[in-house]
């Protein structure tokens, strides 16, 4: 995820300053390059065959002026083709407007690396850089990195920024970084927040045939965090937190990021059903507040609508994330809830013991009801595991790995266009802090617990990244 303009921070009192920290993960790019082969060790299956899109904050600082939280850094693609037996990996900034514009004078010129004043006088003039650092959407063939609170910036296969996009206009003020295909309506859905006098969001629709709209705008009582939802076959679930934002400290670009949002629990949690039929006919209420980060499934059932997240009981967890780097992340407890058609009382369901986070599923059945989860799990000694929950049998399969070494969120690959849910492989990225380089990892969805069966090393290291994207079939550009 990431935190831009209006949600930026005093780098005078920020705890998390760039140069405190010292978990190399998050340190910045080393080399840029395009597609370049990389030596396979292990099996790579022969009928994996697509491309792994990754994004990531890449640069801690511009002309030496630090940032004052990794969130902020430039983004930065990282891409890896796989197919034939074969692997090709690439690794690119994104060019975006600020930072080109921050190359031509040769200094920074957005965020916190630079003075207060500016900061200031870039939130009132309504600059600021899309560093689109957060995630990758493929669409309608096109590619576009993601951020919090900016428009899409589009960029080509070899990983050259084309440049922000707006669909056509259709994109007024921002599009999240995480948008949700439901493959039953061959669409793509999303929200995207604007703040103002007042706060609402659009929630937009992206045929996969057809061109992009505004499904609806809903006013919300306030400014707030609203950083994922989930789609189903029939309705956009969004669950909006008392995550306040303190708009005259973002405005002021004053505080650290426990100062920028509040916890406000009475004003509960409220919920927002979207029909995709009729978006017009919003259903919201009210109930005891909890929080997300992260949705990783949903479905519809005849009486009601579901949805899997990983939750917290407060935003301290994230406050605790993002504020310090250095300690193990707190993972959320994987949670069904339940909303009923006719009623207001959700129910709840812990689904799995494991805390997890960056759930994910075979997004081939994206809207329906999954039996397969894949997530993120990190213990309190900052070793990081994924696991795999079926929720068929119960079981929990989890591979952690070594000392020093990390990864981010997996995504899933499946064997062939017609293989079940579930069967087919996790394909993503493990850092190494010894030898300070990133690999590919390959590991076979239904023997999670045996680790990677395949990876293909780097020569340098890819910075610590949120979310991507697998695109299969993609190889005939390698
Ligand atoms: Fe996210």
């Amino acid at each position: 995820m990431s935190f831009q303009s209006p949600l930026r921070r005093n780098r005078n009192v920020h705890p998390a300053r760039m140069g405190a920290r010292t978990s190399s993960y998050w340190s910045d790019l080393t080399r840029e390059h395009g597609f370049e082969s990389l030596e396979i060790e292990g099996r790579l299956p022969a009928e994996l065959n697509g491309t792994l899109y990754r994004a990531g904050p890449a640069l801690s600082q511009r002309f030496g002026s630090p940032y004052g939280h990794v969130f902020e850094g430039d983004g930065a693609i990282s891409a890896f083709r796989i197919g034939d037996g074969k692997v090709a990996g690439a690794h690119r900034l994104l060019r975006s407007a600020g930072y080109v514009e921050e190359e031509r004078a040769g200094r920074a010129l957005f965020q916190t690396a630079v003075s207060w004043p500016r900061q200031l006088a870039n939130n009132l003039r309504g600059r600021f850089k899309n560093t689109g650092n957060t995630a990758v959407l493929e669409w309608h063939d096109g590619l576009y990195a993601l951020m919090e609170n900016a428009k899409p910036t589009a960029f080509d296969r070899e990983l050259e920024t084309i440049g922000e996009t707006s669909f056509g206009g259709v994109i007024q003020s921002a599009f999240s970084a995480h948008p949700h295909s439901v493959p039953a309506r061959r669409t793509t859905y999303n929200h995207g927040l604007r703040f103002g006098r007042t706060t609402s969001f659009a929630v937009y629709a992206l045929p996969w045939e057809g061109a992009a709209r505004c499904m609806v705008e809903v006013p919300l009582e306030h400014p707030v965090m609203l950083h994922d939802f989930m789609a189903t076959r029939d309705h956009l679930v969004f669950l909006v937190s008392p995550m306040q934002l303190v708009m005259w400290r973002a405005v002021l670009s004053i505080g650290g990021f426990s100062d920028l949002f509040q916890w406000n629990p009475d004003a509960g949690t409220e919920v927002i059903v979207v029909p995709i039929d009729e978006p017009a006919k919003v259903r919201r209420f009210k109930v005891d507040p909890f929080f997300q980060i992260h949705f990783a499934a949903g479905f519809d059932e005849p009486d009601a609508v579901s949805v899997d997240l990983m939750a917290y009981p407060d935003s301290s967890a994230l406050a605790t994330n993002v504020a310090d780097i250095d300690k193990p992340p707190i993972c959320g407890e994987v949670t069904r809830v339940r909303i009923p058609h006719g009623s207001d009382e959700i129910s709840k369901q812990r689904l799995c013991d494991i805390g997890l986070e960056f759930g994910q599923t075979d997004r081939r059945v994206a809207g329906e009801r999954n039996r397969h989860l894949y997530g993120l799990s990190v213990n309190e000694n900052m070793n990081f595991a994924i696991a795999h929950i079926d929720f068929e049998t119960g079981k929990e399969d989890v591979f952690w790995f070594p000392d020093g070494e990390f990864t981010s969120e997996t995504l899933f690959a499946p064997r062939s266009p017609e293989a079940e849910e579930g069967d087919g492989y996790l394909v993503g990225l493990a850092y190494n802090q010894a030898s300070h380089t990133s690999r590919l990892i390959v590991l076979d969805a239904q023997h999670v617990g045996d680790g990677p069966i395949a990876q293909a090393r780097l020569d340098h290291h890819i910075p610590a990244d949120f979310h991507g994207t697998w695109v299969p079939n993609q190889v005939g550009h390698a």
